[in-house]
């Protein structure tokens, strides 16, 4: 080996080190950034998705204790409002229920859920009566004022009492009205705005429940 191969061995070491060592930095680097992105959503989402979802404990409109945990294995499909709401709850949750019966045999991996920000005026009584004009399985939850608020909370659901005094029902209340799919093992998936139709839910659902 003459001194000229040896210079080119040394030169061909070096930058093979450091592309070694830029790699290993990027890497590093990299997971830093993971961690930092995902701490503080163990329960929740996945890199690069919404944080939204986690664990909550409720009562059914059957009157039972329910928490997140009860749903694993299924997929959750979730909205939150009001029975008194006169227009948007009961819209999306025909759509829901539309999209359900599209679906055919798949539904049935599907827990559809109708939360209510309304717990004061929502007993599970009032649920009952109410989820019995949609799909079959519809399942209601309501829960004390800090159980609503800490579900409202983790799925980051806008809700507040409006007074109405020329109403009989005496107040109203202003809610965010998005529907949430939600994976096996609880993680958020997808969610549905208030202008999909059924048949677009359903497309969809397919596409995200196997
Ligand atoms: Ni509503």
């Amino acid at each position: 080996m003459n001194k000229g191969t040896r210079f080119g061995f040394a030169l061909a070491f070096l930058v093979v080190a450091s592309v070694l060592g830029i790699a290993i930095v990027a890497l590093t680097s990299k997971s830093d950034t993971q961690v930092a992105e995902n701490s503080g959503t163990a329960q929740t989402a996945s890199h690069g998705k919404p944080q939204v979802g986690g664990a909550f404990e409720l009562v059914a409109h059957t009157g039972q204790t329910v928490t997140n945990a009860d749903f694993a294995g299924k997929y959750m499909l979730m909205f939150f409002g009001f029975t008194f709401c006169p227009d948007v709850c009961p819209t999306e949750l025909q759509v829901m229920t539309s999209a359900l019966e599209e679906l055919g045999p798949v539904a049935d991996k599907i827990q559809p859920i109708f939360v209510t920000i309304d717990p004061e005026r929502d007993t599970p009584d009032a649920m009952a009566q109410y989820v019995a004009h949609f799909h079959p399985s519809l399942m209601g939850l309501t829960g004390t004022s800090e159980q609503i608020s800490q579900v409202a909370k983790a799925y980051r659901v806008y809700y507040k009492r409006v007074e109405d005094p020329s109403s009989a029902a005496e107040y109203t209340m202003d809610h965010s009205a998005v529907v949430y799919l939600m994976g096996p093992d609880g993680a958020f998936l997808k969610h549905y705005g208030g202008a999909t139709s059924p048949e677009d839910m359903a497309k969809s659902l397919k596409k995200y429940v196997k």
